[in-house]
């Protein structure tokens, strides 16, 4: 069994697929060409967003954000502990200060009761992520930074499909950024990202950020990055945008499905320490299960359990960004956010892409089962 199956959907898209990658073979213009435009057009139309850059990779869109909105050395970000190093990491290259606030322990999301406390007159921005394909709760999240006048940046890399309140991911705030890495929910056969914006000033300065700052040829007003997408993953995106919808809603029955088995299966497990925790989703929310992300009591022994019974597993992620060895000048030691430090111990994700079938799924829950219950 495969943790993600990308050769399955290959297999259901191939022949477009190579058809598209031959057209830009045959046309020959690799970066930035006609399939990154066509493709930019075809995600901002899907998201309900005015804009879409298309970029290199989801970390290099979250430093392009913040490079346009004009953050550097003095500045806070506020995001959460609970995440993927890229987040936090990008703050501090664009040479501002992560400044963590902890998570709700239900959704794994920044707890928006607590940002107002973390704010400074240093605070630049708030970059909320929405973490396992769930968005962060952001009607909360705006009002508090309207009262602040600070721009919201989606770190939506494993949230692109997913629904806030009738709206895409990626259009909850200012500035939205995602990743099209292959194994995320829309995924490229290489590195990928996209920006969204309503704004044209926003848009026009990211554009430019991703080519070096250029605002024409060779000339540059600012300083950039080389943050393009290749058009060969532009062409492999559309080809793949043609079955996303249909991705999306097997991502949802799955991930229903999970947790239903889940819940029947421990129905009559009456120690604590034997209990699975399944993924809470949000009233009015959707999610995409970039992970299917459960909790265990005992973690290591689950992990061995299944692996010795063939079934891939992954941490998303063992220890939070505030204890990572790279962040310890920040300073904050083990019990600064509890939340995010007992999920961390926790969290173990599933096997999880649209073509798990409900006998994989079976097969899954059953040696869930076991290894939570293996003495
Ligand atoms: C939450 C989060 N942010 C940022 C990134 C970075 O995206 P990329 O791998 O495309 O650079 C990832 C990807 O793993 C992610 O999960």
């Amino acid at each position: 069994m495969h943790f993600i199956d990308l050769k399955a959907q290959y297999e259901r898209i191939r022949d477009p697929l190579n058809a598209r990658i031959q057209k830009v073979l045959e046309h020959g213009q690799y970066v930035l060409g006609p399939e990154t435009v066509e493709l930019e057009r075809r995600l901002a139309e899907f998201v309900g967003a005015k804009h879409c850059i298309a970029a290199s990779s989801g970390t290099d869109t979250l430093l392009i954000a913040m490079m346009a909105l004009d953050i550097g050395a003095g500045d806070e970000v506020i995001t959460s502990p609970f995440t993927f190093i890229a987040t936090g990491e990008m703050i501090a290259l664009a040479g501002a200060k992560p400044v963590f606030v902890d998570i709700d322990r239900r959704t794994y999301n920044i707890d928006p009761a607590k940002i107002e406390e973390a704010i400074t007159p240093k605070t630049k921005a708030i970059m909320p992520v929405s973490l396992y394909g769930q968005c962060a709760d952001f009607d909360a999240i705006n009002a508090v930074a309207r009262k602040h006048r600070l721009p919201v940046i989606e770190d939506a890399a494993q949230s692109f499909g997913a629904y806030y309140k009738g709206k895409a991911s990626c259009a909850v705030s200012e500035i939205g950024s995602t990743s099209f890495f292959p194994s995320k929910p829309l995924g490229a056969y290489g590195d990928g990202g996209a920006l969204f914006t309503n704004d044209d000033q926003l848009a026009k300065l990211m554009a430019e950020i991703r080519v070096h700052g250029q605002d024409r040829r060779y000339h540059h007003p600012r300083l950039g990055i080389n943050g393009r997408l290749d058009t060969l993953q532009a062409a492999i995106l559309l080809a793949k945008m043609d079955i996303f919808e249909e991705e999306i809603a097997a991502r949802a029955r799955i991930g229903a499905r999970y947790s239903a088995m889940i819940s029947d299966a421990f129905n009559n497990v009456s120690d604590e320490r034997q209990q699975v925790t399944t993924p809470v989703i949000a009233a009015d929310c959707t999610s995409v299960y970039a992970q299917y992300t459960v909790e265990v009591a005992d973690r290591p022994k689950v992990e061995q359990q299944m692996k010795s019974r063939g079934i891939p597993t992954a941490v998303h992620y063992p220890v939070p960004l505030h204890l990572q060895p790279v962040f310890a000048d920040l300073e904050q030691g083990k019990g600064s956010f509890p939340m995010s430090e007992a999920a961390a111990e926790r969290v173990i994700s599933l096997p999880m892409h649209p073509y798990l079938t409900e006998e994989q799924q079976h097969s899954v829950v059953k040696a869930l089962k076991e290894s939570v219950l293996a003495k």
